[in-house]
């Protein structure tokens, strides 16, 4: 039977600073509840620097960590309103890849409609500029090219299909997985057409492959999908 205690956090700032970039497997959390999971079950520890590790994976998983930590220093979006193209270029285009402060984003005109959202895929950085386009329950869908996965233009949200087991005979539906995907404004006037950076608060997935961190698994990604080695010395 496991045991389990309560952590306290004691000398978890004091490791913080230790334990980022080292390897955290092994290890896993119920509840409130702090176990070393050696795989019987049995053992427990009040060790500070495992209790660090344990809880920076944690917040890791749970999203909570600074939108800073993960992007760097990167500014905040200021607001401004960007030229990203005239109207009938971006139309003649349909999906265009444009910079904007920094952020890699994406402008897709579909339908008489324009809509803005991040570059890269919220799951493992895939190039949405090369996603098909498909209207999935009601809601016009990017394709994400690598893994499937369904990104709502409108809002980020993330759609997957799926039964549920109670349902008897259980019926695949599209279910909601969240706003997994930053979403910007986009505008057109006079024929010219302008993206503002969301400044919407708080942590989106997608926030990830814009950051520094997120630049070097995009690179390695690739690589490995061409056969190449890329060393993180090269960024
Ligand atoms: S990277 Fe987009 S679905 Fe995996």
């Amino acid at each position: 039977m496991s045991r389990y205690h309560q952590s306290n956090g004691e000398g978890f700032m004091s490791e913080w600073s230790k334990i980022r970039d080292k390897p955290r497997e092994g290890w896993a959390f119920w509840g409130q509840h702090v176990c070393e999971d050696n795989g019987d079950g049995t053992s427990f520890t009040r060790n500070p620097e495992l209790l660090a590790r344990q809880l920076f994976r944690l917040m890791e998983e749970t999203q909570l960590l600074s939108f800073k930590s993960v992007m760097g220093e990167k500014e905040q979006p200021t607001g401004d309103l960007h030229f990203v193209g005239t109207k009938e270029e971006l139309i003649k285009a349909k999906r265009s890849f444009r910079t904007v402060e920094g952020r890699d984003i994406l402008v897709v005109y579909h339908q008489e409609t324009f809509y803005a959202v991040d570059s890269y895929c919220y799951h493992a950085g895939g190039a949405l500029v090369n996603g098909d386009i498909e209207e999935i329950n009601g809601k016009l869908c990017v394709i994400c090219p690598k893994h499937k996965f369904k990104i709502c233009l409108a809002d980020g949200e993330g759609l997957y299909r799926g039964v549920n087991p109670r349902e008897k005979p259980p019926v695949p539906r599209w279910y909601s997985k969240g706003i997994k995907q930053r979403t910007h404004t986009i505008t057109e006037t006079d024929g010219k057409v302008f993206v503002e950076l969301s400044r919407q608060p708080g942590w989106i997935e997608s926030d990830y492959y814009q950051g520094e961190k997120g630049k070097v698994e995009r690179a390695k990604a690739e690589a490995a999908d061409t056969g190449e080695y890329v060393t993180d010395d090269v960024f």
